[in-house]
């Protein structure tokens, strides 16, 4: 190299790090999920229509014909890489619905999602590729056996057959699936079927994890390898939102909590700050006060 001639590009190992730390420092800006302003209503069924001369309280978001209900008012969220975000709510307060909008499922009918920068309305087979879901509504098909499954959502993933065992074979490890992965699923136990669900989710090895309840019908030992696995993504720099009803799991693992009631985020940010914003010693106390606040609950 001449005196005085610096050539950061390919040459020089300075200016190879240079642009891998402007690629990292560029991508970690946009890989994260941002819900902004989205609304979700769904037509009722005539036999599911309400009375919509019920007091609004009995039927939170009913329209004024009783045809339609509003599940979701303005949701914004940001869940960013090597963070937690835990959706807390009661039953049917919207948080499946916000999970299935921002894994491209559903297509809310207002406000804008984007997953590592991809719009999920428009590029939603983008966004599929580079997340993992798991939500109870998914059923796996009973005939095939876990391992038949992750290899299909391999190659669905158009994953090689070497990374696909690679995989296979840690997720298998890792969920102490060995003693019933070529079992079919009918065969298998609700426990045993939530962890062929989770490896079945993350056979791609996703950057965005998007979990709705996923210690659902776990017993406390595979419920806590679980939370390891959600932890070491975490520590991995994945994003990772996800909906609990468990205050401890939330304490424990969530970095960013996001209170939902009748299709609201009402109260988010970390725990400290919830537990000051509420006065409260813990996140179910923060919750029943938030909850008490909204007239969700009557007394404490
Ligand atoms: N396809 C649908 N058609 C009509 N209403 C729906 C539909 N899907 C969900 N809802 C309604 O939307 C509301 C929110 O449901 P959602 O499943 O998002 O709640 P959730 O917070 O996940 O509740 P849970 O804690 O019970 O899982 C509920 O009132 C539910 O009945
Ligand atoms: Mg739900």
């Amino acid at each position: 190299m001449q005196a005085g001639y610096w050539r950061p590009w390919p040459g020089s190992f300075v200016g190879y790090v240079c642009v891998k730390v402007l690629i990292t420092l560029g991508s970690s800006e946009v890989r994260m999920i941002e819900v902004k302003n989205i609304t979700k209503r769904f037509a009722l069924k005539k036999r599911k229509r309400k009375d919509p001369e019920k007091p609004a309280n009995a039927n939170p978001g009913l329209g004024p014909d009783g045809k339609w209900i509003q599940v979701l008012d303005k949701v914004s969220l940001v869940a960013g890489p090597g963070a937690i975000y835990g959706l807390l709510g009661p039953n049917g307060a919207g948080k499946t619905t916000t999970l299935r909008c921002i894994a491209t499922l559903l297509n809310p009918d207002e406000g804008q999602i984007t997953v590592n920068g991809l719009n999920a309305q428009t590029q939603s087979r983008e966004v599929r590729a580079q997340i993992g879901l798991l939500t109870s509504d998914m059923k796996l098909s009973g005939n095939l056996s876990c391992r038949e499954l992750m290899r299909f959502f391999g190659k669905l993933n158009r994953l090689k057959n070497a990374r696909i065992k690679q995989r296979m074979d840690k997720l298998a490890s890792y969920l102490e699936m060995s003693d019933f992965i070529d079992l079919p699923i009918a065969k298998c136990s609700s426990g045993q079927k939530q962890k062929a669900s989770i490896a079945v989710a993350l056979v791609h090895d996703p950057d965005v994890i998007i979990f709705d309840e996923p210690t659902n019908g776990l017993d406390i030992l595979t419920a806590r390898t679980v939370l390891d696995f959600l932890r070491d993504f975490k520590s991995q720099g994945k994003t990772i939102i996800l909906s609990t009803h468990i205050m401890s799991e939330a304490e424990t693992l969530c970095d960013i909590v996001g209170i939902m009631l009748n299709g609201r985020v009402v109260c988010q940010g970390t725990q400290a700050e919830i537990l000051a914003s509420c006065h409260a010693q813990n996140l179910g106390d923060a919750f029943f006060k938030v909850a008490l606040r909204h007239g969700v609950v009557d007394s404490v």
